[in-house]
């Protein structure tokens, strides 16, 4: 049983989590979408709210034959991987910039848990500016998103600043 957790605030969830997580898929038979409960962090939205949504999103990823699930959790990422007994974490790479941090990362996280790898995925080139944090700020600044995060993901956040 290969089960990996892919971890992140996914303050909203973009084209890219998408694209890693459509990469990582043949790989694993279980994926845990891992939304982290931040509480020093302002999000968007709620963790509830981000879970509904991801969970409403994956039934257009497909699985190709690997089962996703989304959890919330609080506290470290190695720890939780271990308390879901992922042999793996996820994270995807879109430029040499995310790799001294995610470095850095999977090396703490191998110290906590040396049983738990982190496999990264390099995200497609369409997505390899993308990030939560530049597309709300572009949406809040009334500039157009479309195609970077979910449809659905773009309603709700229409929804919720009706008049930005
Ligand atoms: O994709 P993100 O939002 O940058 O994800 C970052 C995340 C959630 C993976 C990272 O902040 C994290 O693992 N936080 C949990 C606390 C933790 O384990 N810190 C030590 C990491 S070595």
């Amino acid at each position: 049983m290969r089960k990996a957790i892919f971890p992140g605030s996914f303050d909203p969830l973009t084209n890219g989590h998408l694209d890693v997580i459509r990469r990582s898929l043949p790989l694993f038979d279980e994926i845990v979408i891992s939304v982290l409960n931040n509480p020093d962090k302002a999000p968007m939205f709620s963790v509830e709210e981000r879970c509904e949504m991801i969970r409403e999103i994956i039934p257009s990823l497909g699985g190709n034959g690997c089962e996703i699930s989304v959890a919330s959790f609080s506290g470290l990422t190695a720890h939780f991987a271990r308390e879901m007994e992922a042999t793996a974490i996820v994270r995807g790479i879109r430029a040499v910039s995310d790799y001294e941090y995610e470095l850095r990362m999977a090396l703490m996280n191998r110290k906590l848990e040396p049983e738990i790898e982190t496999v990264f995925f390099m995200a497609g080139e369409p997505f390899s500016y993308v990030s939560s944090t530049l597309m709300k700020q572009v949406f809040l600044l009334g500039g157009r998103v479309d195609g970077l995060i979910p449809e659905l993901v773009e309603a709700k956040m229409r929804a919720k600043l009706p008049d930005r």
